[in-house]
């Protein structure tokens, strides 16, 4: 049976949450780089990671929420209505993102941490997106997309910007 496309798995971004917060939880203050760390590597801080986060770094769910909304950096969503994220990690740049993340600016027409002329999408680079094993990896809206090369993506961007 050949791979299928990896798809958005929630418990591989717990992991990564996870990591990100066992790695910061004995640090004094050490909540805020973490969330600095979860929003680069993901994107943004999920709504789903607040207790997990609350749980690390012994606190309650809604200081935890508190925190990020007090921060105007953190974001709990997505940045755009439709964000475009290659991953960057080594994994994926292992099996070819480099070429994506060399590409994708003159394929989709917007620079990276820039928002498309249209509105309709923004460009980002992410450090993971917990889809290591399907890489390379692209995350389009909600939907993580594995072993994405370069004449797919457009495909799948307006795909994303459809739904
Ligand atoms: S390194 Fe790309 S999904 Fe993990």
């Amino acid at each position: 049976m050949g791979a299928s496309k990896g798809v958005y798995c929630p418990g591989n971004m717990n992991d990564v949450v996870l990591d990100i917060a066992l790695k910061h939880a004995g640090e004094m203050g050490g909540l805020l780089p973490c969330l600095h760390e979860v929003q680069e590597r993901l994107g943004y801080i999920p709504a789903q990671a607040h207790g997990q986060l609350a749980e690390a770094f012994s606190l309650s769910a809604a200081e935890v929420h508190g925190v990020i909304s007090f921060y105007h950096d953190f974001r709990d969503a997505p940045a755009s209505k439709l964000a475009v994220q290659i991953c960057c990690a080594e994994a994926c740049q292992a099996v070819g993102s480099r070429e994506l993340e060399s590409h994708a600016p003159q394929t989709l027409g917007v620079d990276f941490g820039e928002t498309h002329a249209s509105g309709a999408y923004r460009l980002e680079r992410v450090y993971c997106l917990g889809n290591c094993a399907c890489g390379p990896s692209v995350r389009v809206g909600d939907v993580v997309h594995g072993r994405v090369n370069l004449a797919e993506l457009s495909g799948l961007v307006a795909q994303g910007a459809d739904a």
